[in-house]
């Protein structure tokens, strides 16, 4: 491959612009110029020209023909009943993390650093469910480590609590490339080994910071904007009680948007509220 550099102005304007709008990693060896036509399929040769030879030899008429699922779809679901039998293995948060370690079902694997399973501890009664690791997370193999999750440990001591009260993890255990959006296939393949984590720990209270924990985990279609400070149900597959589940702004979002801190704020004091109805205030005040 050529190292050399550019100082082709229009290639560094290009490069520029790419890195703006997220692109911050490269995931392949040789470029591909997605802008250039598509190669012309060649022209099937009218048949009374064809040479002998080149024609297609017709299937055995006795041969069945199955309709074969596509290549792709057959690793997603053998990837989802993967992940459903190992997390269902593991018996311990800690067991999880190793066989996460071992997993190569969710293709987010080959571009991350690293495995951002958790933070916080295990013990604890308090889950709060983010998205996805951003870039210092990934480097750090720990959910919500960067400004976000900075923002989040105000927020979380200003009712009280701090992260030896609470068990954090996200949605997807390892950083998109350039922070894209998790396509559904990759949420499907790590979606067992989080309704792992929650079989395991069995919180009293969930948080669900950010839209697509929140239209996830309770399988809503509404936006983060219509969810959040209304309380709902999640309903564990096997887990005899529903859990009460608070939607709310993701400190990413309240970052950008700072005048969004009151709403947050509101579910902040009724998430503090629910602590109290449930037995975990004085426990998050250090008095249990
Ligand atoms: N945003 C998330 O949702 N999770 C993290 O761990 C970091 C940022």
């Amino acid at each position: 491959m050529d190292n050399r550099q550019s100082d082709d102005p229009a290639a560094l304007a290009a490069l520029r612009w790419l890195v703006e709008a997220g692109a911050d990693e490269a995931i392949g060896e040789i470029p591909v110029d997605r802008t250039a036509p598509a190669p012309a399929a060649p022209r099937p040769a009218p048949a009374e020209l064809a040479e002998p030879a080149a024609r297609a030899p017709a299937p055995p008429s006795e041969a069945p023909r199955r309709p074969r699922a596509p290549a792709k779809l057959t690793a997603a679901s053998e990837s989802q009943a993967d992940a459903q039998r190992l997390a269902a293995a593991a018996n311990s948060v800690e067991d999880l993390r190793q066989t996460l370690e071992d997993f190569d079902g969710c293709p987010l694997k080959a571009t991350a650093t690293n495995l951002c399973l958790f933070d916080g501890n295990p013990e604890a009664r308090i889950m709060i469910i983010g998205e996805a690791p951003g870039a210092q997370e990934d480097r750090q193999g720990k959910p919500f480590v960067g400004p976000a999750g900075q923002l989040l440990d105000r927020m979380l001591t200003a009712i009280g609590l701090d992260r030896s009260r609470v068990y954090i993890t996200n949605l997807l255990f390892w950083r998109p490339p350039g922070n894209r959006n998790p396509t559904p296939a990759e949420i499907a393949v790590c979606l067992p080994f989080l309704e792992r984590q929650i079989e395991l720990l069995d919180p009293k209270l969930l948080l669900l910071t950010g839209g697509m924990s929140a239209k996830t985990l309770l399988n809503r279609s509404e936006g983060i904007l219509r969810l959040r400070g209304r309380w709902d149900d999640y309903r564990h597959p096997r887990l005899d009680d529903p859990i009460p589940a608070l939607p709310t702004l993701h400190p990413a979002y309240l970052l950008r948007q700072p005048a969004q801190k009151r709403e947050a704020w509101k579910d902040l004091l009724s998430f503090s509220q629910a602590m109290e109805r449930v037995g975990l205030a004085e426990a998050a005040n250090g008095a249990k």
